[in-house]
């Protein structure tokens, strides 16, 4: 098992990564701190089956009384509504502000229940065991949480970090393999903006999903080390993360939320940022390349579909959070591993790198 500690402000906490972790989650709790004697054990309808009974069993061995609250798999969960669910049934099982909620599941079901736990009784700790490629290297850490609104993606919600987070690398084996993939498109994102010797790693690893410990942890030190230098994203490292993400997101909203999937369409986004950086902050035309290259291994787009018009991405792109002030902050990479923020590209610009994605 692989150990990263995050020491922030308020809050410091253990991401514990490895096979064979979800049996041990009772005890992993255990040694953590008291958390409390009754949790609600919160996942979704394809996560559940496979190892919610794992968790419950476990966290019962240690003499905690759970609670298991199934929700339907997919973003459409993400919502207030849900949210209240949520609160409403830990309520009605007697549930209080001496319990802990358990997270168990993908990047929704982390968003969804840690914002759950942020608002329960003003508050309760909470627990991630991250399912999926997203959630272990990217959304259990960090402390961001919320749901989507009919105006837009996680535009309501707050930073409630988790006491701890369990990634069993053994659970990524049963993810569908579109999944599995899209996952990669965060991976090399790290590798680009981060960690040049990653993407060794990534190449190495291919599509196998054996050992895969030492690549999580690897994502989950530079996740942790973001957040430990800025943790609610007020100094600009935090927003490093961003790379790629401002024309993604533009894709992805164009698509109409069902053209690309996210991780699809945050490949495109990289393959645009990556040019970006290649015309104007000095990363080298082969490093480039090879960042292209990688989403290729992992069978993620690198080709934007013509029925997607660059007018409707720019138009949903400035309307992104991300846009402050109407000014585009743009992360761009000065070399392989290097990135910073950048005021200087324009509108004009991100239009002849979308066309440019041809
Ligand atoms: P997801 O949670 O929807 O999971 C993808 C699918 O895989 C779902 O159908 C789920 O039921 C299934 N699944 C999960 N684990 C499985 C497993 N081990 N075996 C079989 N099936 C499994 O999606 P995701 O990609 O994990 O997360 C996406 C969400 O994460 C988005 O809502 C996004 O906004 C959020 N996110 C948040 C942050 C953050 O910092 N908080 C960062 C990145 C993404
Ligand atoms: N996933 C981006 C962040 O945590 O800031």
């Amino acid at each position: 098992m692989i150990r990263t500690q995050l020491i922030l402000a308020n809050d410091d906490y253990e991401v514990l990564v490895g096979s064979d972790l979800l049996d041990q989650s009772g005890t992993l709790i255990g040694e953590a701190g008291h958390f409390g004697k009754q949790a609600a054990l919160v996942t979704d309808s394809n996560v559940g089956p496979l190892y919610a009974d794992a968790v419950q069993k476990s966290l019962e061995d240690a003499g905690i009384k759970v609670f298991q609250i199934t929700v339907p798999a997919g973003e459409a969960s993400k919502s207030m509504d849900q949210v209240t669910d949520i609160c409403r049934q830990m309520l009605q099982a007697g549930l209080d502000r001496k319990s802990f909620l358990v997270a168990l599941g993908g990047g929704v079901i982390g968003d969804l229940a840690g914002f759950a736990a942020a608002i329960f009784q003003r508050g309760i700790p909470c627990v991630q065991i991250p399912t999926t490629v997203v959630s272990q290297v990217d959304s259990s850490v960090g402390g961001k949480t919320g749901v989507n609104t009919p105006e837009g993606k996680n535009l309501v919600g707050a930073f409630h970090q988790p006491k701890l987070v369990i990634a069993d690398v053994e659970t990524l084996k049963t993810l569908p393999d579109q999944e599995y993939n899209e996952g990669y498109a965060e991976v090399i994102k790290h590798a680009a903006i981060r960690d040049a010797e990653l993407l060794g790693l990534v190449e190495a690893q291919g599509l196998s999903r054996d050992n895969l410990a030492p690549l999580i942890a690897r994502n989950v030190g530079i996740k942790a080390r973001v957040v430990e230098e800025d943790e609610r994203e007020t100094t600009g490292t935090r927003v490093l993360l961003n790379f790629g993400h401002t024309i993604g997101h533009g894709i992805e909203a164009a698509g109409g939320y069902g053209k690309y999937f996210h991780g699809e369409a945050i490949s495109l986004g990289l393959v645009a940022a990556c040019r970006l950086s290649v015309k104007h902050s000095g990363l080298s035309e082969a490093e480039s390349e090879r960042i292209i290259a990688t989403l290729e291994q992992f069978q993620l787009p690198t080709k934007l579909d013509a029925e997607v018009p660059t007018a409707t991405i720019l138009e949903k792109m400035t309307r992104d959070k991300k846009f402050k002030d109407g000014q585009i902050r743009f992360v761009l990479l000065r070399g392989l591993g290097e990135a910073f923020v950048s005021d200087a590209i324009t509108l004009a610009d991100c239009e002849a790198a979308i066309e440019e994605l041809r």
